[in-house]
Protein backbone atom coordinates (compact mmCIF):
# COMPACT_ATOMS: atom_id res chain seq x y z
CA UNK A 1 0.00 0.00 0.00
CA UNK A 2 1.18 3.26 -0.50
CA UNK A 3 2.53 5.41 2.21
CA UNK A 4 0.16 7.88 2.41
CA UNK A 5 -2.22 5.70 2.26
CA UNK A 6 -1.32 3.80 5.38
CA UNK A 7 -0.87 6.88 6.68
CA UNK A 8 -4.36 8.60 6.22
CA UNK A 9 -5.50 4.67 7.48
CA UNK A 10 -3.67 4.87 10.61
CA UNK A 11 -4.82 8.05 11.27
CA UNK A 12 -8.38 7.48 11.21
CA UNK A 13 -8.05 4.83 13.41
CA UNK A 14 -6.18 6.72 16.23
CA UNK A 15 -8.31 9.63 15.31
CA UNK A 16 -11.64 7.89 16.59
CA UNK A 17 -9.49 6.39 19.23
CA UNK A 18 -8.98 10.02 20.59
CA UNK A 19 -12.55 11.07 20.05
CA UNK A 20 -14.17 8.06 21.99
CA UNK A 21 -11.60 8.82 25.09
CA UNK A 22 -12.66 12.97 24.55
CA UNK A 23 -16.20 12.39 24.70
CA UNK A 24 -15.41 10.08 28.26
CA UNK A 25 -13.57 13.60 29.44
CA UNK A 26 -10.24 11.31 30.81
CA UNK A 27 -7.72 13.27 33.47
CA UNK A 28 -4.26 14.26 32.56
CA UNK A 29 -1.05 14.07 34.54
CA UNK A 30 2.12 16.58 34.07
CA UNK A 31 5.44 15.62 32.60
CA UNK A 32 6.51 19.39 33.31
CA UNK A 33 4.89 21.95 35.50
CA UNK A 34 2.53 22.97 33.08
CA UNK A 35 2.64 20.00 30.46
CA UNK A 36 -0.07 18.01 30.35
CA UNK A 37 -0.27 14.33 28.80
CA UNK A 38 -2.98 11.91 28.95
CA UNK A 39 -4.02 7.95 28.70
CA UNK A 40 -5.55 9.57 25.31
CA UNK A 41 -1.93 10.30 24.31
CA UNK A 42 -0.43 6.75 25.30
CA UNK A 43 -3.23 4.42 24.04
CA UNK A 44 -2.96 7.05 20.17
CA UNK A 45 0.56 6.39 20.62
CA UNK A 46 0.79 2.70 20.66
CA UNK A 47 -1.53 2.23 18.05
CA UNK A 48 0.16 4.05 15.38
CA UNK A 49 3.83 3.04 16.14
CA UNK A 50 2.36 -0.57 16.72
CA UNK A 51 0.51 -0.32 13.14
CA UNK A 52 3.75 1.25 11.56
CA UNK A 53 5.76 -1.13 13.26
CA UNK A 54 3.83 -4.29 10.92
CA UNK A 55 3.45 -2.38 7.85
CA UNK A 56 7.16 -1.04 7.66
CA UNK A 57 9.16 -2.92 9.96
CA UNK A 58 12.43 -1.30 8.99
CA UNK A 59 11.35 2.18 9.20
CA UNK A 60 12.58 4.37 11.90
CA UNK A 61 9.44 6.20 13.89
CA UNK A 62 10.30 9.10 16.51
CA UNK A 63 7.53 9.61 18.74
CA UNK A 64 6.54 12.18 21.27
CA UNK A 65 5.60 9.95 24.33
CA UNK A 66 8.41 7.98 23.50
CA UNK A 67 7.50 5.07 22.12
CA UNK A 68 9.46 5.37 18.54
CA UNK A 69 12.51 3.35 17.72
CA UNK A 70 15.65 3.26 15.52
CA UNK A 71 15.35 6.82 14.34
CA UNK A 72 18.78 6.03 11.85
CA UNK A 73 16.88 4.55 9.39
CA UNK A 74 16.19 6.08 5.65
CA UNK A 75 12.52 6.50 5.85
CA UNK A 76 11.67 8.23 9.26
CA UNK A 77 7.91 8.63 10.59
CA UNK A 78 7.77 11.70 12.77
CA UNK A 79 4.02 11.26 15.09
CA UNK A 80 2.39 13.43 17.01
CA UNK A 81 -0.18 10.95 18.60
CA UNK A 82 -2.15 13.96 20.00
CA UNK A 83 -1.23 17.32 18.98
CA UNK A 84 -3.09 19.79 21.60
CA UNK A 85 -3.17 17.99 24.78
CA UNK A 86 -4.40 20.66 27.20
CA UNK A 87 -7.38 21.57 24.76
CA UNK A 88 -8.17 17.87 24.79
CA UNK A 89 -7.97 17.32 28.67
CA UNK A 90 -10.11 21.07 28.81
CA UNK A 91 -12.71 19.51 26.43
CA UNK A 92 -11.42 22.11 23.99
CA UNK A 93 -12.38 20.73 20.65
CA UNK A 94 -9.13 21.60 18.61
CA UNK A 95 -6.67 18.45 18.73
CA UNK A 96 -5.44 15.93 15.99
CA UNK A 97 -3.23 12.97 15.43
CA UNK A 98 -0.46 13.83 12.90
CA UNK A 99 2.06 11.24 11.25
CA UNK A 100 4.98 12.68 8.83
CA UNK A 101 7.61 10.60 6.80
CA UNK A 102 10.42 11.81 5.83
CA UNK A 103 13.07 9.99 3.35
CA UNK A 104 16.61 11.06 3.48
CA UNK A 105 15.75 13.96 5.76
CA UNK A 106 13.70 15.20 3.09
CA UNK A 107 9.44 15.44 4.08
CA UNK A 108 7.60 12.87 1.40
CA UNK A 109 4.29 12.58 3.03
CA UNK A 110 2.13 13.96 5.50
CA UNK A 111 -1.42 13.50 7.34
CA UNK A 112 -2.84 15.50 9.61
CA UNK A 113 -6.74 14.23 10.97
CA UNK A 114 -8.67 16.59 13.21
CA UNK A 115 -11.58 13.65 14.59
CA UNK A 116 -13.81 16.08 15.54
CA UNK A 117 -14.72 18.46 12.44
CA UNK A 118 -13.63 14.95 10.43
CA UNK A 119 -11.16 16.76 8.61
CA UNK A 120 -8.75 15.32 7.07
CA UNK A 121 -5.52 17.20 5.67
CA UNK A 122 -3.10 15.39 3.86
CA UNK A 123 0.11 15.51 1.07
CA UNK A 124 2.69 13.87 -0.83
CA UNK A 125 5.47 15.73 -2.39
CA UNK A 126 4.98 16.92 -5.44
CA UNK A 127 1.46 15.72 -5.25
CA UNK A 128 -0.22 18.96 -4.13
CA UNK A 129 -2.20 19.55 -0.70
CA UNK A 130 -5.79 17.99 0.08
CA UNK A 131 -8.27 18.50 2.90
CA UNK A 132 -11.02 16.01 2.75
CA UNK A 133 -9.58 14.96 -1.00
CA UNK A 134 -10.12 18.23 -2.21
CA UNK A 135 -7.24 20.55 -3.46
CA UNK A 136 -6.51 23.32 -1.43
CA UNK A 137 -4.48 26.71 -1.77
CA UNK A 138 -2.92 28.77 0.77
CA UNK A 139 -4.64 31.99 0.91
CA UNK A 140 -4.03 35.26 -1.26
CA UNK A 141 -3.41 37.98 1.51
CA UNK A 142 -0.90 40.69 0.37
CA UNK A 143 -0.50 42.79 3.21
CA UNK A 144 0.25 41.96 7.02
CA UNK A 145 -2.14 44.73 8.02
CA UNK A 146 -5.46 42.46 6.69
CA UNK A 147 -3.86 39.60 7.54
CA UNK A 148 -5.21 36.40 10.45
CA UNK A 149 -2.12 34.84 11.98
CA UNK A 150 -1.60 32.25 14.67
CA UNK A 151 1.22 31.45 17.10
CA UNK A 152 1.88 29.05 20.53
CA UNK A 153 3.76 29.26 23.37
CA UNK A 154 5.40 26.45 25.05
CA UNK A 155 4.49 24.12 28.07
CA UNK A 156 8.27 23.97 28.60
CA UNK A 157 10.18 26.63 29.89
CA UNK A 158 7.76 29.28 28.88
CA UNK A 159 9.14 31.97 31.01
CA UNK A 160 12.04 31.67 28.97
CA UNK A 161 10.28 32.78 26.04
CA UNK A 162 10.06 36.06 23.95
CA UNK A 163 7.72 35.39 21.64
CA UNK A 164 4.74 37.57 23.52
CA UNK A 165 6.97 40.64 21.90
CA UNK A 166 5.76 39.46 18.31
CA UNK A 167 2.52 38.41 19.34
CA UNK A 168 2.06 41.64 20.43
CA UNK A 169 3.08 43.53 17.54
CA UNK A 170 1.82 41.57 14.80
CA UNK A 171 -1.35 41.54 16.86
CA UNK A 172 -1.09 45.44 16.48
CA UNK A 173 -0.33 45.08 12.80
CA UNK A 174 -3.01 43.24 11.39
CA UNK A 175 -6.81 41.66 11.84
CA UNK A 176 -5.61 39.60 14.51
CA UNK A 177 -3.38 36.68 15.80
CA UNK A 178 -5.08 33.04 17.34
CA UNK A 179 -3.65 30.81 19.45
CA UNK A 180 -5.07 27.58 18.66
CA UNK A 181 -3.15 25.19 21.23
CA UNK A 182 -2.52 22.93 17.78
CA UNK A 183 0.76 23.95 15.81
CA UNK A 184 -0.33 20.67 13.18
CA UNK A 185 -3.67 22.39 13.11
CA UNK A 186 -2.21 25.82 12.45
CA UNK A 187 -0.22 24.90 9.76
CA UNK A 188 -3.20 23.12 8.12
CA UNK A 189 -5.33 25.96 8.71
CA UNK A 190 -2.16 28.17 6.55
CA UNK A 191 -2.32 25.53 3.99
CA UNK A 192 -6.24 25.51 3.41
CA UNK A 193 -6.24 29.76 3.76
CA UNK A 194 -8.64 29.94 6.82
CA UNK A 195 -4.68 31.45 8.50
CA UNK A 196 -2.29 33.59 6.03
CA UNK A 197 0.55 32.51 8.59
CA UNK A 198 1.60 30.76 11.64
CA UNK A 199 5.24 31.01 13.65
CA UNK A 200 5.96 29.46 16.58
CA UNK A 201 9.36 29.41 18.87
CA UNK A 202 10.96 25.79 20.32
CA UNK A 203 8.47 23.36 18.09
CA UNK A 204 9.54 19.37 17.81
CA UNK A 205 9.45 17.55 14.15
CA UNK A 206 6.50 15.85 15.07
CA UNK A 207 4.23 18.69 15.51
CA UNK A 208 5.88 20.44 12.14
CA UNK A 209 6.57 17.20 10.11
CA UNK A 210 3.06 16.97 7.87
CA UNK A 211 1.75 20.61 8.14
CA UNK A 212 5.50 22.05 6.77
CA UNK A 213 4.88 19.49 4.07
CA UNK A 214 1.06 20.72 3.46
CA UNK A 215 1.87 24.05 3.67
CA UNK A 216 4.58 23.78 0.64
CA UNK A 217 2.42 22.27 -1.06
CA UNK A 218 -0.49 24.06 -0.95
CA UNK A 219 2.19 27.03 -2.58
CA UNK A 220 3.03 28.83 0.76
CA UNK A 221 6.45 29.32 1.94
CA UNK A 222 8.47 27.66 5.38
CA UNK A 223 11.62 29.14 6.48
CA UNK A 224 12.79 30.21 10.02
CA UNK A 225 11.88 33.50 11.85
CA UNK A 226 14.94 35.28 10.22
CA UNK A 227 14.00 34.20 6.62
CA UNK A 228 16.80 31.28 6.75
CA UNK A 229 15.81 27.44 5.77
CA UNK A 230 14.27 25.58 7.92
CA UNK A 231 15.35 22.50 9.58
CA UNK A 232 12.63 20.10 11.56
CA UNK A 233 15.32 19.17 13.78
CA UNK A 234 17.67 21.96 14.07
CA UNK A 235 15.55 24.96 13.67
CA UNK A 236 14.59 27.22 16.94
CA UNK A 237 12.06 29.27 15.54
CA UNK A 238 9.36 28.37 12.51
CA UNK A 239 7.67 30.69 9.95
CA UNK A 240 4.90 29.44 7.50
CA UNK A 241 2.96 31.31 5.29
CA UNK A 242 1.43 32.06 2.33
CA UNK A 243 4.57 33.19 -0.24
CA UNK A 244 2.88 36.80 -0.69
CA UNK A 245 3.21 37.74 2.92
CA UNK A 246 6.39 36.27 3.90
CA UNK A 247 8.41 39.30 2.68
CA UNK A 248 6.65 41.79 5.28
CA UNK A 249 6.30 39.41 8.19
CA UNK A 250 10.01 39.05 7.82
CA UNK A 251 10.57 42.42 7.88
CA UNK A 252 8.08 42.84 11.05
CA UNK A 253 10.01 40.03 12.54
CA UNK A 254 13.31 41.59 11.97
CA UNK A 255 12.34 44.63 13.53
CA UNK A 256 11.52 42.99 16.62
CA UNK A 257 14.39 41.24 16.66
CA UNK A 258 16.40 44.44 16.63
CA UNK A 259 14.28 45.16 19.56
CA UNK A 260 12.25 48.61 17.44
CA UNK A 261 8.96 48.26 18.72
CA UNK A 262 6.92 49.83 16.75
CA UNK A 263 3.66 49.75 19.18
CA UNK A 264 4.98 49.60 23.01
CA UNK A 265 3.19 48.15 25.21
CA UNK A 266 0.86 50.48 27.56
CA UNK A 267 1.33 50.76 31.29
CA UNK A 268 -0.59 48.69 33.30
CA UNK A 269 -2.78 51.26 35.30
C1 LIG B 1 1.69 21.59 21.61
C2 LIG B 1 0.73 22.28 20.69
C3 LIG B 1 0.72 23.77 20.95
C4 LIG B 1 2.11 24.39 20.84
C5 LIG B 1 3.08 23.66 21.76
C6 LIG B 1 3.07 22.16 21.45
P1 LIG B 1 1.13 19.05 22.33
O1 LIG B 1 1.73 20.20 21.32
O2 LIG B 1 1.05 22.05 19.34
O3 LIG B 1 -0.09 24.47 20.02
O4 LIG B 1 2.03 25.74 21.19
O5 LIG B 1 4.37 24.20 21.54
O6 LIG B 1 3.96 21.51 22.34
O7 LIG B 1 1.99 19.10 23.56
O8 LIG B 1 -0.28 19.39 22.60
O9 LIG B 1 1.33 17.83 21.51
CA1 LIG C 1 2.38 18.64 19.57
CA1 LIG D 1 1.39 15.60 21.62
Amino acid sequence: MPYLETAVEIAREAGGLLANYFERRVGFELKGEFDLVTEADRASEKLVVERLRSHYPSHGVVAEEGGGHDAGAEYCWYVDPLDGTTNFAHGFPAFNVTLGLARGGEMVAGVIFDPVHQELFTAERGGGAYLNSRRIHVSQCKHLADSLSSTGFPSRKRHHNVNIHFYYQIAMASHGVRRTGSAALDLAYVACGRLDFFWEYGLKPWDMAAGTLLVAEAGGRVSDMRGGPHSLTQSEHLLADNGALHGEVLEAFGEIFQGRLRVPLPPVP
